[in-house]
């Protein structure tokens, strides 16, 4: 595929972020927002004005790039121009539509491509608002086809902040100030994560060892009541973290022999972030349940449980009230979004791009990095890749400090970055799937400086 050249701009800093105008806004919001929301400090944020491509301009007029992809959304770049062409004939037809009782008709073949490229052949689907959401319809449907209320979740997963999916996600922060709400029946078994494996894992082997883990805790008085298991294929805010190859396909066998449903959230990584549509596919494994999210379209909140017709038929028929659904269910914009972006994402070779590229990015990144004691492990697939900053490489203690300059720092010079991991020290890289390799060369300079300014 060529180089997509547009729209992949250098940044141009005008006014040192956060300029006057992204201060004084940062100041009205105080004034209106609920303090925990957005992060407010003198050196953060900055307000979006415009986005094209890879880049955003704030309202002080300062053009930066993004590495984050706006949380990995933007995979066929931001404002993409036929999804946004879509977007706009839509708007002049149907902008709302009733999502389950008269559906815009748009609903039928936006579900209609997603089956198409779904992992899972002849689905049926649930559109969501929201990746939390389609967590929200995976965990449901797996109460209605196990009869059981427990689910098996992972150390470090990311499922979303609703009640539902809080249960799964794993990160105090979130949990801590909601736990006597939660879903009880939630078993927290290990994640393989081959940088910093839990202790109960060793150091060897650790995919193996976090699958006996996984057998044994079934085998308690807690895991008897577990039904469903849901994984991300790759932890994404947990830190970037692609757990031993094998590891995948051996969940999937022990769900299969012990008749567990088997939920792949892939909200963060599905439809091309990792270099194949599904980052399932790098295994062979072919989930029960599937949530995506983000890149569906690229643009619009939309999401969706995709399910085999065997576990998805265990809702009932509607009789004229969908026990699941939401005002906005199958918002036709949204869904004409969905299904330029599914185009574009085919059109312009996106994933293979993402495989290709990001496999020549990180081996660059890890190649210049290796210079720094502090830049304790590269790792990832695809577009979607991870910088663990540490304090010493032999401790491997998280340098979250260093995170903050290299993201604090980045923006000043232009660069939108994101730190994630539960200790917030894994500068979380990804771009749309359309970075240019001028400005991932650019980025891997910019990073071998932030993170060598920091002696340690
Ligand atoms: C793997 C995964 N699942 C679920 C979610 C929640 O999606 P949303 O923020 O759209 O509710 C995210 C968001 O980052 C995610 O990465």
């Amino acid at each position: 595929m060529s180089e997509p050249t547009d729209w992949n701009q250098p940044p141009r800093v005008r006014v040192r972020p956060p300029g006057p105008r992204s201060r004084r806004l940062s100041a009205r919001l105080a004034g209106v927002e609920s303090r925990n929301v957005t992060y407010l400090a003198d050196d953060f944020p900055i307000f979006w004005e415009k986005s094209r491509g890879s880049n955003v301009w704030d309202a002080d007029g300062n053009r930066y790039v993004d590495l984050s992809g706006g949380f990995g959304v933007a995979v066929a770049g931001h404002r993409n121009r036929s999804v946004m062409a879509a977007i706009r004939r839509q708007i002049g037809r149907l902008p709302h539509g009733m999502g389950d009782v008269h559906p815009p008709s748009l609903k039928v073949r936006l579900l209609e491509e997603l089956a198409a490229v779904s992992p899972i052949a002849d689905p049926r689907i649930v559109l969501a608002c929201s990746g939390a959401e389609a967590v929200e319809v995976a965990l449901k449907t797996a109460r209605l086809a196990t009869g059981k209320p427990g689910v098996a979740a992972f150390t470090g997963g990311y499922h979303g902040l609703t009640y539902g999916a809080l249960a799964a996600t794993d990160r105090d922060l979130f949990r801590a100030p909601f736990a006597d709400q939660l879903n009880p029946h939630v078993l927290r078994v290990p994640y393989p994560h081959p940088y910093r494996p839990a202790s109960e894992l060793g150091r060897e082997d650790v995919g193996a060892a976090a699958l006996s883990r996984f057998e044994a805790l079934l085998d308690t008085a807690e895991g008897a009541s577990v039904g469903a298991v849901i994984v991300e294929p790759i932890q994404g805010r947990g830190g970037d973290v692609v757990p031993p190859r094998g590891f995948l396909s051996g969940l999937a066998a022990l769900c299969r022999s012990r008749g567990l449903l088997l939920i792949a959230d892939e909200i963060y990584t599905g439809l091309g972030r990792t270099g194949r549509w599904w980052a399932c596919e790098h295994e062979s494994v072919t989930p029960d349940l599937v949530c995506v999210g983000k890149a569906l379209s690229g643009t619009l909140p939309i999401a969706a449980c995709i399910g085999s017709q065997e576990a998805m038929d265990a809702w009932p028929e509607s009789g004229g009230e969908a026990i699941h659904t939401s005002t906005f269910l199958g918002n036709p914009l949204a869904c004409a979004a969905g299904i330029a972006s599914l185009r574009e994402i085919r059109k312009r070779g996106l994933v293979e791009r993402a495989a290709g590229e990001g496999e020549r990015w990180m081996a660059e990144l890890s190649r210049t990095l290796a210079r720094h004691a502090s830049a304790g492990d590269v790792r990832g697939r695809g577009l979607m890749i991870g910088i663990d900053l540490v304090k010493e490489a032999d401790t491997r203690q998280p340098d979250a400090e260093l995170a903050r300059h290299v993201v604090s720092e980045g923006l000043r010079r232009g660069w939108i970055l994101l730190a994630g991991g539960p200790d917030g020290n894994v500068i979380s890289l990804s771009p749309p799937l359309t970075l240019s390799r001028a400005l991932m060369d650019r980025a891997t300079a910019l990073l071998d400086d932030l993170i060598g300014e920091v002696a340690r």
